[in-house]
C-alpha cells in the first residue's frame, strides 16, 4: 500500500515538471453567426483555459452538453478535462448552468429557448441560459474562441488559451432556422448527414428539413410498404425507376432504416436540430407510381412534370390512398417527433386528374370547378391525417392555392417573394426559403456548376436576403415569419464533393440571416470573419467549401487575375492545363498575345477552385458552320435551334429515347477540323442526357465511322468527341439503350 502510494506521489511529482506542450494561444473572437452583444472588458485580463479547467454543470440535461465540450477541447488539450455535475468549488472552470426564468430580467438574458450568456472572467467562464439548447449555443461560441483546427484530432497541441474578459449576450432573431437537403436525387449516407448535422449545429442552424422521398428515390423504410425500399429506392438500366441525373445504368440509390433514422434523430436532437421529414406528395411521386402503380390515376398519361416524369401523381379520388397516407405518417410518427412534418405539394402537373374518371367523380361530387381544388382537397387530407398525429402540415407554396388551409399549416416560400407575401396574408406561419436567394443549387458564377432558372446567386447576393425586409409587411404579418431557411436540390449532386461545395460557406450566411440582429449584419464585416478563421475552421471540420475562382480579364495585352481573400493563392498553366498546386503562381498582370491558352485557378491550401479563362474574350472560336440536323425522334422545340451554335438554347424529344434513335448532324460543306465535341443533357449542369449512345462521323455524309461511345462528365453531361483525319461531311448520335429521364436535352456541337 505505502509503496503503491509512493510511486503515485512520483508520477504526480513527474507529470507536474514535464514541461507543457504547445504554445499559448489567444481567443480567436470572429464569431458567426455575430451575436447580438459581444463586450470585451479587457484584452490584457482573462480566463487562462487549459488542461487542469473543469467542467462544471448544474443540471443532468446538460451531461451531454458538458461531455460535448469536453470532446473537443481534447483535441487542443490532448487530455479529458474533468467534467462534474453541481461542485460548487471548483476553481477555474466553465460552469454550464441553466438558471429559472425569473432571473432573465436580472442577468439581461433574453427570456427565449436558445438564448445564452457567455460571461469570461479571470476566475471562470460561465455561460447561462434557461434550457440545454441556449447552453449548447454558448459552448459553439466558446468553441469558436479555440485555435481553427480544434474540429480535428489532429489539431496542434496547445498549452493554454487565454480568453479576454468579456460578456456575450446571444439569442436568435428568427426560432427557425432551417436547411434542406434532396437526398432523393442523390443518397447522402448516415455519415454525411451526422457530419453535416455537426455543422449546422455549430452555426445554430436548428432545422433539417429531410427531403425523403421524390420521383428518384423513396429513402425511408417503411415496413407497411416494404416495396418502397426494395424497388422504389433504386434506380438503373435494370430497375423500374430509370437512370437519372448521372446516375447511370448502374443500380444507384439506398434508404435509411428505421433504426438509421432513430439514431439521427436522436444525434440531431442532442445539437438542438429539429429533423422534420418530407414525403413529396402529390406530385413527385414516380418512386411510389412505380412501386405500388395503384397509387396513381389509371390513365395512359402524356402529361409530363416538370422534370419530366409522367404518371407521378397520385389519384386524389382513390380513397385507399388516404388509407396508404395514414399507414405511412402512423409509422414515420414513431420516427421523427418533430411537430412540424412536410408534405411537398409542389409542381404538380394536375392534367392526369382531367383525364381519370375517379378525380372527376370527386369533383362532381364536391361541386369543384378547377383542377388546383383538387389539390386542395388531397392536400387538406393529409393535412387531417397529420393533425390526428398532433403534427402540423408543411408544404411549398402551392399548398396555398385552391382553398383554405388549417391556419396553423406552414407554406415554404420558395416560388418568389410575392408568394411569401399571399402566404402572411393569408394568416399562415411562413418559412422563407425564396429561390432567388435561397436556393443553393442554383450556380454561383455563370461558368460553374449548377442550375440558374431561379437566378445566379453568388454569396453577396444570399447575404443580402432578409426574410421580412425583402417583403412590404404589417406588423402583425412579420410575426408569422418563422425564419429563413436554405435548400439544396441535388438533380447535379451525384459528383463527389458537389454538396459540401454548394452549401459550404453560403451555410454561414444562412445562419447569420437566421441568428443575428439585422441591425448587426455587415456584408464585410461578415466577409473578413469568413476569410480570417471561419474557412480554416471549416477546412478542418471536413466541409469541402466552394473555393472561390479568381477573376480574370484580358486588357490592353495583359492577362489580370483577382482573387476574393488574401488567403488564396492564384496558380495558372499557359496550355490550356487545368492548375494544380505544382503551377506557377500567378502575382502579376502576364503580358501574353496567345490570352486563350491561360487557365487560372485560386488554392486553398490543397484546395482548389474550378479553372477558368480570361472571363472576357472568346477562349474556345468554335466554328460555326452552316449545318442541317435530322432524326426519327419527335422533338418538342424546333429542332434547328440545335444548329444555332447558341449553347444556351436547348432542344428535347418529345418522348423517352430508345435504341436505335439518331441524331444527324449535316454539314454543308466538309468542314476541315481538329476536334467535334458532341454533348447531350444540360450544358454545364450534366443532367438529362444520354447515357447510352454512341458518336459516329462521316467523309462523305453515307458511309459511317464508329466513334466512341459517350461517356460522363460533370460539366459537360454525356459526351462523345471525335478527331477526323480529314474534312467531316456528318457527325451522328446513335442511341444505343435507354436514356435518363421521359426525354432527353441534345446539345449544339462544339466545333474546333
Ligand atoms: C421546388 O423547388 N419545387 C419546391
Ligand atoms: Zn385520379
Amino acid at each position: 500500500m505505502k509503496k503503491l502510494f509512493l510511486l503515485t506521489s512520483i508520477a504526480l511529482l513527474l507529470s507536474s515538471c514535464v514541461e507543457k506542450k504547445g504554445e499559448a494561444v489567444k481567443a480567436n473572437l470572429d464569431i458567426v453567426p455575430v451575436p447580438q452583444t459581444m463586450i470585451v472588458n479587457s484584452i490584457e485580463d482573462g480566463f487562462i483555459l487549459n488542461d487542469n479547467t473543469v467542467i462544471v454543470y448544474n443540471d443532468e440535461a446538460n451531461q451531454f452538453n458538458a461531455e460535448f465540450l469536453q470532446s473537443y477541447l481534447k483535441n487542443i488539450f490532448k487530455k479529458d478535462l474533468k467534467t462534474t455535475l453541481k461542485s460548487e468549488s471548483e476553481s477555474a472552470s466553465i460552469n454550464l448552468n441553466i438558471i429559472d426564468a425569473s432571473k432573465c430580467e436580472e442577468m439581461g438574458l433574453a427570456n427565449d429557448k436558445e438564448s445564452y450568456l457567455l460571461s469570461v472572467s479571470i476566475d471562470n467562464i460561465n455561460i447561462y441560459a434557461l434550457d440545454a439548447a441556449g447552453i449548447f449555443y454558448g459552448i459553439q461560441t466558446l468553441i469558436q474562441m479555440m485555435p481553427n483546427d480544434i474540429y480535428s484530432v489532429d489539431a496542434n497541441e496547445v498549452a493554454e488559451v487565454d480568453i479576454p474578459c468579456m460578456n456575450i449576450n446571444d439569442n436568435p432573431r428568427f426560432k427557425y432556422r432551417g436547411l434542406m437537403l434532396d437526398c432523393s436525387r442523390t443518397f447522402f449516407d448516415v455519415d454525411f448527414i451526422k457530419h453535416l448535422l455537426n455543422g449546422l449545429a455549430h452555426y445554430k442552424i436548428n432545422n433539417f428539413h429531410w427531403h425523403l422521398a421524390d420521383d428518384q428515390g423513396w429513402r425511408i423504410e417503411i415496413k407497411h410498404y416494404p416495396k418502397l425500399t426494395e424497388l422504389g429506392a433504386w434506380r438503373g438500366a435494370d430497375e423500374l425507376l430509370m437512370p437519372a441525373y448521372g446516375s447511370g445504368n448502374e443500380r444507384y440509390g439506398g434508404f435509411y432504416t428505421q433504426e438509421e433514422i432513430k439514431d439521427i434523430v436522436q444525434y440531431a436532437a442532442d445539437r438542438n436540430i429539429n429533423i422534420i421529414p418530407e414525403i413529396d406528395l402529390p406530385g413527385h411521386s414516380k418512386a411510389v407510381a412505380v412501386t405500388y402503380p395503384e397509387t396513381v390515376c389509371d390513365i395512359e398519361s402524356k402529361h409530363l412534370s416538370v422534370q419530366g416524369e409522367s404518371n407521378n401523381v397520385w389519384c386524389v379520388g382513390r380513397e385507399e390512398n388516404y388509407e396508404m397516407l395514414e399507414n405511412i405518417i402512423a409509422e414515420m410518427t414513431t420516427l421523427f417527433p418533430s411537430k412540424i412534418y412536410h408534405i411537398g405539394a409542389d409542381e404538380v402537373n394536375m392534367n392526369s386528374w382531367r383525364d381519370c374518371d375517379v378525380c372527376q367523380n370527386l369533383m362532381r361530387e364536391k361541386d369543384m370547378k378547377e383542377l388546383v381544388e383538387l389539390q386542395n382537397y388531397f392536400v387538406r387530407r393529409v393535412e387531417k391525417i397529420l393533425a390526428k398525429h398532433g403534427k402540423t402540415m408543411a408544404g411549398w407554396d402551392e399548398i396555398l392555392d385552391g382553398g383554405e388551409l388549417l391556419p396553423t399549416s406552414i407554406p415554404y416560400v420558395w416560388q418568389n417573394s410575392e408568394r411569401g407575401i399571399k402566404s402572411v396574408k393569408a394568416g399562415q406561419p411562413t418559412v422563407m426559403q425564396v429561390s432567388q436567394y435561397m436556393y443553393f443549387d442554383m450556380k454561383q458564377s455563370p461558368d460553374e456548376r449548377g442550375l440558374k432558372w431561379a437566378a445566379i446567386i453568388p454569396l453577396d447576393s444570399v447575404y443580402s436576403f432578409d426574410p421580412i425586409g425583402h417583403f412590404e409587411l404589417t406588423d402583425a404579418e412579420k410575426k408569422l415569419v418563422l425564419g429563413p431557411q436554405g435548400g439544396l436540390w441535388t438533380e447535379c449532386g451525384i459528383v463527389d464533393g458537389y454538396a459540401h461545395y454548394q452549401l459550404f460557406p453560403k451555410v454561414l450566411v444562412l445562419s447569420e440571416i437566421g441568428w443575428s440582429a439585422y441591425e448587426n449584419r455587415d456584408l464585410n464585416h461578415f466577409k473578413k470573419r469568413l476569410f480570417d478563421s471561419h474557412i480554416e475552421k471549416l477546412y478542418h471540420m471536413d466541409f469541402d467549401f466552394r473555393v472561390a475562382p479568381p477573376t480574370v480579364k484580358y486588357e490592353d495585352g495583359k492577362l489580370i487575375a483577382n482573387k476574393d481573400y488574401d488567403q488564396l493563392v492564384i496558380r495558372y498553366t499557359d496550355d490550356k492545363s487545368t492548375p494544380t498546386t505544382e503551377s506557377k503562381e500567378y502575382t502579376d498582370a502576364i503580358t501574353t498575345d496567345m490570352p486563350e491558352n491561360y487557365r487560372f485557378a485560386t488554392f486553398y491550401k490543397e484546395r482548389s477552385s474550378i479553372a477558368r479563362g480570361a472571363q472576357n474574350i472568346d477562349l474556345y472560336h468554335y466554328q460555326k458552320p452552316k449545318t442541317t440536323i435530322t432524326s426519327n425522334v419527335p422533338m418538342e422545340q424546333d429542332i434547328n435551334v440545335l444548329v444555332d451554335y447558341d449553347m444556351n438554347t436547348y432542344c428535347n424529344t418529345a418522348r423517352p429515347v430508345e435504341s436505335g434513335d439518331y441524331f444527324l448532324y449535316t454539314f454543308e460543306e466538309p468542314i476541315d477540323c481538329k476536334k467535334i465535341l458532341v454533348g447531350t443533357g444540360h450544358y454545364g449542369l450534366a443532367i438529362v442526357g444520354l447515357p447510352n449512345a454512341r458518336l459516329e462521323y462521316s467523309y462523305d455524309g453515307e458511309n459511317f465511322i464508329e466513334g466512341d461511345d459517350f461517356v460522363y462528365d460533370y460539366f459537360d453531361g454525356y459526351y462523345a468527341e471525335c478527331h477526323p483525319e480529314k474534312a467531316v461531311k456528318a457527325v451522328k448520335i446513335v442511341v444505343t439503350g435507354i436514356g435518363e429521364c421521359e426525354y432527353a436535352i441534345l446539345q449544339d456541337l462544339r466545333i474546333e
